[in-house]
Order: C-alpha cells, then sequence, then structure tokens
C-alpha cells in the first residue's frame, strides 16, 4: 500500500542555480495528468478540506510556505512545507488541509487524473464512511 510521505526530488545544482525535476512514473510514482497551483492566497485561508477517492497526488511549496494535514482516516500527519526541491506524495483515499499560508506562498499540486468533481469526498463524514468501506 502507497503511504503518505515526504519526497526529496533530485536536484542539478551550478552556479546558475538549481534545477529540480519529477518524471511520471519514477520520481511521482504516477502517471502525470495535470498540474494545478494555489496562488495569491489571502491570509488566514484553508484550501482542500476535502478526501479524494482514487487521485494520488504531490503537493509542493514551490515558493513560500505553508502547513499540510493528511491522513488515511487512521494515521495523521502534518508537514510544514518551505523547499521547492520536497514535496509530499498523498495516495488515493486520503483527506488533507491546507493552512498557514506565507505571503506570497504558491502550492503546486502534480495529480494522477484530471479534475473530476465525482472523485472529491466533500465531508470528513463522508470519508470516514468510504474508507470504512475499504
Ligand atoms: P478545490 O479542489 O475545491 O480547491 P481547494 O481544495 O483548494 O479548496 O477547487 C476549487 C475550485 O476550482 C472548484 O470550483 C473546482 C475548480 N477546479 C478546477 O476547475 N480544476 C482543478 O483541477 C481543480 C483542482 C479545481
Amino acid at each position: 500500500m502507497k503511504r503518505i510521505r515526504l519526497i526529496k526530488f533530485r536536484i542539478v545544482k551550478d552556479r546558475r542555480g538549481n534545477l529540480a525535476f519529477i518524471e511520471g512514473m519514477k520520481d511521482a510514482r504516477f502517471q502525470i495528468r495535470r498540474i494545478y497551483y494555489i496562488y495569491d492566497v489571502p491570509g488566514g485561508s484553508k484550501r482542500g478540506g476535502h478526501g479524494h477517492k482514487k487521485l494520488e497526488q504531490i503537493i509542493i511549496a514551490i515558493n513560500g510556505s505553508f502547513d499540510l494535514y493528511a491522513t488515511d482516516g487512521k494515521q495523521e500527519k502534518r508537514f510544514h512545507l518551505f523547499k521547492p526541491d520536497h514535496g509530499v506524495f498523498l495516495p488515493k483515499n486520503t483527506w488533507r488541509e491546507i493552512t498557514n499560508f506565507s505571503s506570497g506562498a504558491v502550492c503546486l499540486v502534480i495529480a494522477s487524473q484530471r479534475y473530476n468533481i465525482k472523485d472529491y469526498l466533500h465531508t470528513y463524514t463522508e470519508f470516514k464512511k468510504w474508507t470504512a468501506r475499504k
């Protein structure tokens, strides 16, 4: 079973700066089908606050920082993301909440599926019901 975990991406460093890269099926562990990003987040905002049935994602603080809470319904994990060469892998059946965005923070998300509202579990009750069936 795939677990919620922090991933360190491969980087190439030279005197011109750093280059980090993420390849589908390799660093990402899934085929990449969508990229989206959250930015211009007003202070105090909360993003996420839902679960996904099948979707797998990697969440990256590409600029600035934020906190990520993720749970599979049993194990709870908390991360403070602040480095563009680190990301958190979220397997299917995961609930996530993103808070405490710094000014100028950009949250980059790499996803295994295109946007599909049917994959969302909108409330924690709905999420618990779904994971109980697994
Ligand atoms: P949502 O996933 O609820 O964002 P968050 O978890 O940060 O609160 O999506 C917010 C809105 O954006 C919602 O109306 C659907 C739309 N959306 C897309 O159209 N495509 C996407 O890939 C995503 C992630 C969201």
